[in-house]
């Protein structure tokens, strides 16, 4: 049998490793993302998600919430609900906003980029919240493991996995196509309960065959708002 040839590798619409932002200081130094209405209206509506969520689990006290970046999100949620312990984590620079604006909860500084070193954290939360992050790191198979061990057996999981339909940066693509995605939680235990869709749409492309759970509605959601429980033991 003769080796077939590669003789054209097409990367262009790739990033290049050297640009993934998991490896830069601060991924938002040119970015105004902090004072644009549209990320404000659409910090608004994952609070929300998560105030109803909060609201029907009164048991939540403890929140983690990884790759926070400053911290928006854990500010809109915080002013709505009382009485919950927020941990975050991300970088230093996303740490110096989250202190410069007086923010509120207890900021933990990591890099995640190829592991997850727990130190300092609780043992467990009773939710772990984590917006579109883990497609950026070397390493997604450390983080979900680790958030089987740092969630209650009786927690909950929320995760913003972006649809890549909307052009963002992915580390490894197919990994985080909707069914692929769903599978890689199953893997580690995790139980997809449901998912809430996005208001913001992404350009029109054809369903892919590893998007079988999603209906046609939420096929061009921006991102999808995922709900995993762990998976029961037998
Ligand atoms: C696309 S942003 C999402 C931020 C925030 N969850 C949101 O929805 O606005 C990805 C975040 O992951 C963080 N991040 C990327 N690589 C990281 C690493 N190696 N360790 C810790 N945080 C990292 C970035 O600093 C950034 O805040």
């Amino acid at each position: 049998m003769g080796l077939f040839r590669i003789t054209h590798v097409n990367f262009e619409e790739i990033f290049e490793p050297k640009d993934f932002d998991t490896e830069h200081e601060n991924e938002w130094e040119d970015s105004n993302r902090l004072n644009e209405p549209s990320w404000d209206a659409r910090y608004d509506y994952e609070a929300s998600l998560i105030v109803n969520i909060l609201n029907s689990n009164k048991q939540i006290k403890t929140i983690l919430e990884v790759g926070s970046g400053p911290g928006v999100l854990s500010q809109k949620v915080q002013s709505q609900i009382d009485d919950v312990t927020y941990h975050l984590i991300d970088k230093p620079f996303a740490e110096k906003y989250f202190k410069d604006n007086n923010f509120k909860g207890e900021f933990f500084v990591k890099d995640l980029a190829n592991g997850f070193d727990k130190t300092g954290l609780l043992d467990q939360y009773d939710m772990i919240i984590c917006n579109d992050f883990i497609e950026h790191v070397f390493n997604p198979h450390a983080i979900v493991k680790t958030f089987h061990e740092l969630c209650h057996d009786d927690g909950i999981v929320f995760i913003s996995n972006p649809n890549w339909r909307m052009g963002h940066q992915f580390i490894y693509r197919g990994l985080f196509d909707f069914d692929n995605f769903v599978y890689m939680f199953y893997v580690h235990k995790f139980t997809l309960q449901g998912f809430y869709g996005s208001p913001l749409k992404t350009p029109d492309y054809p369903r892919i065959s590893s998007e079988t759970m999603l209906s046609d509605d939420h096929l061009r959601d921006w991102n999808h708002y995922m709900i995993f429980t762990k998976t029961e033991q037998e």
